[in-house]
């Protein structure tokens, strides 16, 4: 099993969908790391008794603090879930091929510096994209451009706005695509 610790920036719905899962999984959820002390997922990781630290500093402090949690937990999954900050290449370095992240779009198709959130959805609309989507990707150096180990789609309707586009992806797609790839790398190396 896997000692995940779950990285977060914002609301945390998908810690939520990966709390609410937890049971399905026969990794555990151990703790949850935030860059913004008022993300409403510490709220979430405190409604369900999981430890939670909150690290703003950046550079070398910053991953310091963070590498601390990850070995007093003794952590060898990590989720980035909403994490909105680069990764030193020391942390990826150290666990590599152990840290996925869940990005809003089917990558390589807008992915990379400025793609995040609302942004996405918003890139997709303007360019008149008929289907869009999410992808679990193992996190590398280059911004959004691991290996994929799961993508999937929907149709755009006519008339999405980037918000209902971002709400249909996250509670259609999201929710269950970060739970399944956990599931998938649970099958290949336990
Ligand atoms: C999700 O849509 C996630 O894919 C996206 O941020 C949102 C976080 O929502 N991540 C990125 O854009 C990373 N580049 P949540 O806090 O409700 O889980």
């Amino acid at each position: 099993m896997f000692n995940i610790a779950v990285f977060v920036s914002g609301s945390g719905s998908n810690l939520q969908a990966m709390i609410d899962k937890q049971d399905t999984l026969k990794s555990k959820i151990c703790c949850i790391i935030s860059n913004k002390k008022d993300a409403y997922a510490l709220i979430r990781a405190k409604n369900h008794n999981i430890p939670s630290f909150v690290v703003t500093k950046k550079g070398k402090a910053g991953e310091q603090a963070i590498i601390e949690i990850l070995e007093q937990f003794d952590i060898n999954l990590i989720v980035l879930a909403g994490y909105l900050r680069i990764l030193s290449s020391e942390l990826i370095n150290k666990y590599r091929g152990r840290i996925i992240n869940i990005h809003p779009s089917l990558l390589p198709k807008y992915g990379g510096a400025g793609f995040y959130g609302l942004n996405v959805h918003k890139a997709v609309i303007e360019n008149n994209e008929k289907i869009s989507g999410a992808t679990v990707h193992f996190v590398e150096e280059g911004i959004d451009t691991g290996k994929i180990i799961l993508q999937k789609q929907l149709e755009i309707e006519e008339g999405e706005t980037p918000e209902s586009l971002q709400i249909k992806i996250l509670t259609n797609i999201e929710h269950n695509l970060l739970v399944d790839s956990i599931k998938l790398l649970e099958r290949e190396t336990l």
